[in-house]
């Protein structure tokens, strides 16, 4: 038993029942029926980052004991990785009332992760470099494809070999196995954020010096880095984006805030503006997020920027001008915010180009946007989007988490009702932003 609510407790499979008593409706819903609600107004809070809170958790394993973690998002991927910790042999207590968790890693027993919970979350590729730097094993079930591109983990593997760590493909199972990591110098071809984590996390408990170089610095690696020094860890960050760490013998169990979720942030902005509202976040962190709020500013929006970068207020122009971006690595745009934003530039005057770099399949929502009246052409991996006087209201259907939040953008500002399918990768991501929104004024239906 691990989740608690009240004085109720739930297992972490209990998602299902979980939700009726945490969101804004009865039964797991099959749309999200959102009518037009032009001008948004008000201020919201965010919660702590699920990119940030996947890996955390993972990181847990590296010590023996009890951590303690503030401002856990309550969403679907927060309780899979919940029962990912679970399978492993960890105690777990999920307060998401008080976003809270607890983590005791003191009687670890397996080091399998089966298909069914990697089938389901990615990120369950995490665990391998804390399973391995403390036990020297990981069996993992092979990921499988994902919509947004093929997503392979060579990056991971080719460094974990470098490392010393012995891997072979046995039916549906990758086994690693090291009797003791070796420190190296590790290269990455590109800045993979899920690879600097997992052989980050592995190096902590490695002896002797490991680079990681071009590594991944995005705020979500950064708050990692800050939690693995709490424990312990001896890790030092070289311009223009190495990661040097000295290996120690254990690390201790930690007491951790997570980051705002930037990303929930983003889209609440991009919200206010597709509405022509206005809105202040005061727990956004604006150095998290300086490109995107440029391209804001671009577009026309006014942005105020609180003391020490803390909080951010958008007041939405009548008439968004189109912008052109490329989605990259921080500090570039992130393509996490490009479906959310396209929505935006359906709607802005003139001609808009984005070019998709990170992923080569994340244009899938542009056929949704399509459906929905948006003029857009794809080349290859860009997009082309000529600004439309409105877009109007019917079914669409969300293929991936960001797409969800976009189509939701969309429908805000779309004429008529916008039903979204695929509710589930909306609840993988976000802890009820739709009440946020709600708040906001918009007119949003689960059913
Ligand atoms: C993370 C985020 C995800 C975000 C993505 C890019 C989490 C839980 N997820 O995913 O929301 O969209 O960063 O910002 O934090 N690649 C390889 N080989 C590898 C690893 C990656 O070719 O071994 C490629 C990927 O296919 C992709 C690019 O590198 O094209 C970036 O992927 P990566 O940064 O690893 O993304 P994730 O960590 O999976």
């Amino acid at each position: 038993m691990s989740i608690v609510i009240g004085n109720k407790q739930f297992a972490a499979q209990e998602w299902q029942t979980l939700q009726s008593h945490f969101f804004s409706h009865d039964v797991d819903p099959e749309f999200i029926c959102v009518e037009q609600s032009l001008d948004l107004q008000g201020e919201v809070s965010l919660v702590g980052a699920k990119n940030a809170v996947l890996v955390i958790m993972a990181s847990l394993l590296l010590a023996e004991g009890k951590s303690v973690l503030h401002n856990v998002p309550f969403s679907a991927d927060v309780v899979q990785m919940v029962a990912l910790l679970e399978e492993l042999g960890a105690q777990v207590m999920f307060y998401p009332e008080l976003n809270v968790l607890e983590v005791d890693t003191t009687n670890i027993g397996s080091c399998q992760v089966p298909p069914s919970i990697m089938k389901k979350m990615r990120a369950s590729v995490l665990v391998m470099g804390p399973l391995l730097a403390r036990f020297g094993k990981a069996d993992i079930a092979l990921p499988g494809g994902c919509l947004i591109g093929a997503r392979p983990i060579d990056f991971h593997l080719k460094n974990f070999a470098k490392m010393g760590v012995s891997l072979e493909v046995d039916g549906e199972f990758l086994r690693a196995h090291a009797a003791q990591l070796k420190c190296a110098n590790l290269i990455l071809e590109y800045p993979s954020i899920g690879a600097t984590e997992n052989l980050l996390m592995a190096a902590t408990l490695t002896q002797g010096k490991t680079r990681i170089v071009n590594a991944a610095l995005e705020p979500e690696v950064i708050d990692l880095i800050a939690l693995l020094r709490s424990m312990g860890a001896r890790i030092t960050v070289h311009a223009p984006a190495t990661i040097e760490i000295e290996g120690v013998e254990q690390l201790r169990p930690v007491e951790h805030t997570v980051m705002m979720d930037r990303l929930e942030a983003g889209s609440l902005l991009l919200a206010a503006a597709i509405t022509g509202g206005s809105i202040r976040l005061p727990h956004a962190v604006a150095t998290d997020m300086e490109v995107f709020l440029l391209k804001l500013q671009e577009m026309g929006h006014e942005i105020e920027i609180g003391v020490n970068g803390r909080g951010v207020t958008l007041c939405a122009t009548k008439q968004p001008q189109a912008v052109s971006f490329a989605t990259a690595p921080y500090p570039g745009f992130p393509t996490d915010l490009q479906a959310p934003m396209m929505a935006a530039l359906c709607l802005a005057q003139g001609k808009s180009v984005i070019h998709e770099t990170v992923f080569e399949n994340r244009f899938l929502h542009v056929r949704e946007f399509q459906k929905m009246g948006a003029q857009i052409s794809i080349e290859g991996d860009r997009a082309k989007i000529t600004g439309v006087e409105e877009l109007y209201g019917t079914s669409v259907i969300a293929t991936d988490i960001r797409s969800s939040c976009a189509l939701v953008i969309a429908g805000l500002a779309a004429k008529g009702t916008t039903a979204i399918t695929g509710v589930h990768h909306w609840r993988r991501g976000y802890q009820a932003l739709e009440k946020k929104l709600m708040h906001l004024g918009a007119k949003i239906v689960m059913n």
